[in-house]
């Protein structure tokens, strides 16, 4: 399907460290995110360009966004515009970034000393502050509350829509063989006021290990100078059946 939007350069609205986003000439409710090649990580202390990132992470989203969109979960993503850019569903982000974690890992394994690695009996939902000069801390329900950043019965139907994401894409991953040890999600508000899931999906946020031998196949290759992080991610695309070149209709 093609989808018909008009939009330039000169459109550009907003530069994140891993997206841009453009408006787009219509009623407003809609703009283009476009995947950059750059890679950061801890708060940009690191930073490196790989040619082909931003493909690859766009059709990583769009490959889980359209599975997300057919199990009825509510999503900002309306299709791929071409390589590196989406239309999507222009929302008032909540500045929470939403983790959800189904194996120890990272600053879980960090706060609590247990091992990377260990597994847990479910899934929790944990959430940190979108805040850079702070360095995201993570938060608390009561603080979260405190802050004014969502209602609480906002925060409970996030975290709930949080697991049912889980539900949808850890199965894509395990079939794959694949593990999905957790992985980060944004939401925000429509122009309606719903609760609707943003950002992306890709191995930029998520942890992925290879289910037989547990190498690593996600940011942390860059993250923690593990390897080559297109191969990497190449690997993954290939596994999980994403489709990275565009097919013209
Ligand atoms: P963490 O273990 O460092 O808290 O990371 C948990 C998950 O969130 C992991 O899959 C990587 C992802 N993530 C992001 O997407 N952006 C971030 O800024 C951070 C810190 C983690
Ligand atoms: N937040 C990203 C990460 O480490 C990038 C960054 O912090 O610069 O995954």
């Amino acid at each position: 399907m093609t989808i018909d939007v008009s939009y330039t350069d000169d459109d550009f609205l907003y530069e994140g460290k891993a997206k841009y986003l453009f408006e787009v000439e219509d009623s407003g409710e809609h703009l283009v995110q476009r995947f950059k090649d750059d890679a950061t990580a801890f708060n940009g202390k690191k930073f490196a360009q790989f040619e082909g990132k931003g493909q690859l992470n766009c059709a990583f989203t769009t490959h889980f966004f359209d599975a997300l969109n057919d199990a009825g979960v509510d999503t900002h993503f309306h299709g791929r515009l071409n390589e590196t850019d989406m239309l999507i569903e222009r929302l008032e982000i909540v500045p929470l970034e939403v983790v959800v974690r189904n194996v120890v890992a990272g600053s879980l394994s960090d706060r609590t000393g247990l091992d990377e690695g260990t597994p847990m009996e479910s899934p929790i939902v944990e959430t940190f502050y979108k805040k850079d000069e702070l360095d995201d801390p993570i938060l608390c329900d009561c603080h979260v509350e405190m802050l004014d950043l969502v209602e609480p019965q906002q925060l409970r139907d996030l975290k709930a829509a949080a697991l049912e994401v889980n539900d949808v894409i850890e199965p894509m991953f395990a079939d794959a063989g694949m593990r999905l040890i957790d992985f980060k999600l944004e939401f925000g508000f429509n122009a309606a006021g719903a609760l609707v899931l943003g950002d992306e999906i890709s191995p930029d946020t998520c942890r992925i290990w290879d289910a037989e031998d547990d190498r690593h196949l996600d940011k942390d290759v860059f993250r923690r100078d593990l390897g080559d992080l297109i191969e990497t991610y190449e690997e993954v695309a290939d596994r999980l059946g994403v489709q990275v070149e565009l097919i013209e209709d």
